[in-house]
């Protein structure tokens, strides 16, 4: 079966299709504005310790049993442990996460269209920032404008994960990842110059105690998984298709690297136009759409790289969005012995359907404030003082949640359930940092479950 399984055509090929996993709205749209709400510095702070103490050794983790297994989350799980373990049910929870991710990402994705849309027909130019900000408004609140794009999104993430693995999405993060990265360089060049920029410095990177709550630190924690792909299997199945002297530590700092680059680039992008605007940076998941194209409509060639820049945005959710579809599909590949059209088909489907009322979050009163009032009771018991709409929530249930708890359960089957010998042969191969070994199962034994649970109680009041 091995043989004809798709392989990633070259070592490169599958950084740059990790990094494309992990690169996305999760950098540019979320980070930025979680970080306004958490009120900047500290929250960074522990994003970045998060990072470095509990998402690189999951990633680590998680390529390991992929391409160890060689096979997607469900049969990698059951590969490892014995015949009729529960473990083959976290690998099932993942597979429920990336339904309920991909439903609402799409949404998102969708503004990035619609933005490459208006900026094309030039809605932006010679506009005040109040003006702008009402746009953003207004998408927001038009069921049928993000209807609309999800479809469209959600049929372009269908047809490249049938196309398959090299075909696909390989090819596709060759080639717009470091268009990206590009863009972003030049925006940072622009924001350096403007008047905000000693500030944005400022918010992004002093810690101030302030403002950060029990429901920030959770938030930065579940942060670090979504926005490095982690916890549910996705870098699991993207191991899957590695060859097994692969070097997993070179590997996973490199995406990690890259992908926390990109979020903090985004932050010394946006938070600089918003200062220099005297815009608010707590304005939530409009962020990005509210300050960009401020700063496109002013700059020079701002015409042009504003399309370019929701374009490349898109492209970046594409390549993330691919993975989460590939999550999905591939269980039913894998375990059902569908055909990759099939399997596509079916769970793409399925996800666009789940996602229409997240479109429908801003505009309908029902998926807005009915579920909002509906969820109040809960999140009051989670440690949240509101409720949220549909899109809010499946949001923050994924990432604080499903996430967060994938990951552990990743983190404690590679520590205490697979064998010492196995494991440790896994980890070493091909990589030049065996000596590393102990101190990333250290990480995955004590550090990942104790940090990831005392959050958790934290979060809840507990502690
Ligand atoms: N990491 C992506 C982002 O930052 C989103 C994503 C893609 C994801 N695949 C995932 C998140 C798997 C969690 C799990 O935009």
């Amino acid at each position: 079966m091995a043989e004809s399984r798709g392989q990633w055509g070259s070592r490169l090929g599958f950084i740059l299709a990790a990094a494309g996993s992990a690169i996305g709205l999760g950098n540019i749209w979320k980070f930025p504005y979680i970080t306004g709400e958490n009120g900047g510095g500290l929250f960074v702070l522990i994003y970045l310790v998060c990072i470095a103490l509990v998402g690189l050794p999951i990633m680590m983790a998680e390529i390991m049993i992929g391409r160890a297994a060689q096979k997607s989350p469900v049969g990698a799980f059951r590969a490892l442990s014995r015949p009729g373990s529960p473990w083959a049910l976290a690998g099932g929870l993942g597979v429920v996460t990336a339904f309920v991710i991909l439903s609402y990402y799409s949404v998102v994705a969708g503004w990035a269209m619609h933005y490459t849309w208006l900026s094309l027909t030039d809605t932006f130019a010679g506009r005040t920032p109040d003006e702008i900000g009402a746009i953003f408004g207004a998408v927001y609140g038009s069921e049928e404008i993000n209807a609309l794009w999800h479809l469209i999104f959600m049929g372009a993430t269908i047809s490249i994960v049938i196309a398959g693995i090299r075909g696909g999405i390989e090819l596709w993060s060759r080639i717009l990842m470091p268009a990206l990265f590009l863009i972003l360089l030049i925006l940072f060049v622009y924001a350096m110059q403007s008047e905000g920029f000693g500030q944005a410095v400022e918010f992004v990177f002093a810690p101030h105690a302030g403002d950060l709550t029990a429901a920030g630190v959770l938030e930065a924690l579940g942060h670090s998984f979504f926005t490095l792909s982690l916890g549910m299997g996705a870098m699991i199945t993207y191991g899957s298709y590695l060859q097994r002297d692969e070097d997993l530590v070179t590997t996973s700092v490199t995406v990690s690297v890259l992908d926390t680059a990109v979020a903090l680039l985004a932050c010394l992008v946006l938070f600089p136009i918003i200062f220099s605007a005297d815009l608010e940076p707590a304005a939530g998941p409009g962020l990005v759409f509210r300050s960009i194209p401020i700063a496109l409509s002013q700059m020079p060639g701002g015409m042009v790289l504003a399309p370019l820049f929701f374009l490349l945005l898109t492209f970046a959710a594409l390549t993330s969005a691919i993975s989460l579809l590939e999550v999905a599909a591939s269980y039913f590949i894998d375990e059902r012995g569908w055909s990759r059209t099939k399997a596509t088909l079916a769970t793409g489907g399925l996800i666009t359907l789940l996602g229409l009322p997240s479109a429908m979050s801003g505009g309908s009163r029902m998926f807005g404030q009915g579920v909002t009032d509906l969820t109040a009771p809960l999140l009051k018991l989670l440690g949240r003082d509101a409720g949220m709409n549909w899109f809010d929530f499946f949001d923050y249930l994924a990432s604080n949640w499903m996430l967060p708890i994938g990951g552990m359960l990743i983190a404690l089957f590679v520590a205490w359930r697979v064998g010492d010998a196995a494991r440790e042969q896994a980890f070493t191969a091909g990589t030049r940092f065996g000596r590393i070994y102990w101190t990333w199962v250290f990480l995955l034994r004590f550090i990942v479950p104790v940090g990831v649970f005392a959050v958790f109680l934290h979060a809840i009041g507990v502690i």
